[in-house]
């Protein structure tokens, strides 16, 4: 069976980190993002192919260095084709029912059990779907016993017609490629409308879901993932620290701080003696100096605070003015 994973876009929300780094590669308690969803992928998923266009070659680079234990198959857009222009360029790998999910999506949803419910189903598609108290920011989708009914896209505040939103992670039959066509198209907008006549199934799932496509949100997702047990403590070295809450510590040298809750310190970053991080991500290499508070930050690899700063929601790369 193949899945295909979204991967090709510009990562906007997330520069000046993505400048450097496609989204799919920016790590994820040292992992990368993609390698997330590849990892929840059911084992029948033998091909993965990723559907890519901004900083390909990086990517390209990663998989041909790191073996993830299924075939993977990059498949170029010379131009962002959008979500739906993307699906339609890979049709020549998808000959069954194939899995679809956005390369940015952390979620505990279990794919076995999605596939499962489309299935039995026997529709053209079926959504993912995640309810929010507030779905005014989302792709709002209606449903009447599990069939989707009709979407609403930003729903002014009152006016959502349910508090159920696409979660961007969807299972499809090859079919849906004859409702494409060639060039630039949406997914959500264009398509999902014509295939709301062929049978188009909505699948509700708890625990935690969280697209990754901003600063907030990224280090939401990687607060998330703590909280659910995958938290690490191997500093390098670690002498006088102060940590509370679940942190992601590998590799990093620690003294004399504090750190927590949800703070992720990669190999070779360093915290200095009276500093305070909290709900940050050091990559590798990135320094906090001395006497520094840091929260809702993330530093990517090689960038430093220099001694004395406060820093709050911040994305700081190496090689510009690190500070505000
Ligand atoms: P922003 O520029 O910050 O909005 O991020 P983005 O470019 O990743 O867009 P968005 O978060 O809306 O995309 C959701 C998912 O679809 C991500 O995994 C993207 O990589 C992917 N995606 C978006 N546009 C395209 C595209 O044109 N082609 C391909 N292959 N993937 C896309």
């Amino acid at each position: 069976m193949k899945a295909l994973i979204l991967a090709g876009g510009m990562g906007t929300r997330l520069r000046p980190l993505t400048y450097s780094t496609p989204k799919p590669l920016v790590p994820l308690l040292g992992r990368p993002l993609v390698m997330h969803i590849i990892d929840s992928l059911p084992k029948q998923v033998d091909t993965v192919v990723l559907a890519v266009s901004y900083m390909k070659d990086a990517l390209e680079e990663y998989f041909r260095r790191n073996d993830c234990g299924r075939k993977v198959v990059l498949v170029n857009e010379t131009e962002p084709l959008g979500t739906g222009g993307a699906i339609w360029n890979v049709r020549q790998y998808l000959d069954g029912t194939f899995l679809c999910c956005n390369g940015d999506i952390v979620s505990s949803l279990d794919l076995q059990d999605f596939l499962d419910f489309h299935r039995a189903k026997g529709g053209m598609g079926s959504l993912a779907l995640w309810q929010v108290p507030n779905p005014s920011a989302f792709g709002v989708v209606g449903l009447r016993n599990d069939r989707v009914s009709d979407f609403q896209e930003k729903p002014a505040p009152g006016t959502a017609r349910s508090d159920l939103i696409n979660a961007g992670i969807y299972c499809f039959e090859p079919e849906i490629m004859d409702l494409i066509g060639e060039g630039v198209v949406s997914l959500e907008r264009s398509v999902f409308p014509l295939v709301l006549e062929k049978g188009l199934y909505g699948h509700r799932f708890s625990g935690y879901w969280v697209d990754c496509g901003t600063p907030e949100s990224y280090l939401r997702a990687q607060a998330v993932l703590l909280d659910n047990g995958q938290d690490k403590e191997h500093p390098a070295v670690i002498e006088g620290v102060k940590l509370s809450g679940r942190n992601h510590l590998d590799g990093s040298i620690l003294s004399y701080c504090q750190v927590g809750p949800h703070v992720c310190a990669l190999p070779r970053s360093r915290i200095m003696g009276g500093s305070s991080v909290v709900n940050s991500i050091l990559m590798e290499g990135a320094v906090i100096g001395r006497n520094c508070q840091v929260h809702d930050c993330i530093l990517g690899p090689g960038a430093t605070i220099p001694d004395g700063q406060t820093v709050q929601g911040k994305i700081l790369v190496a090689g510009e003015n690190e500070c505000p």
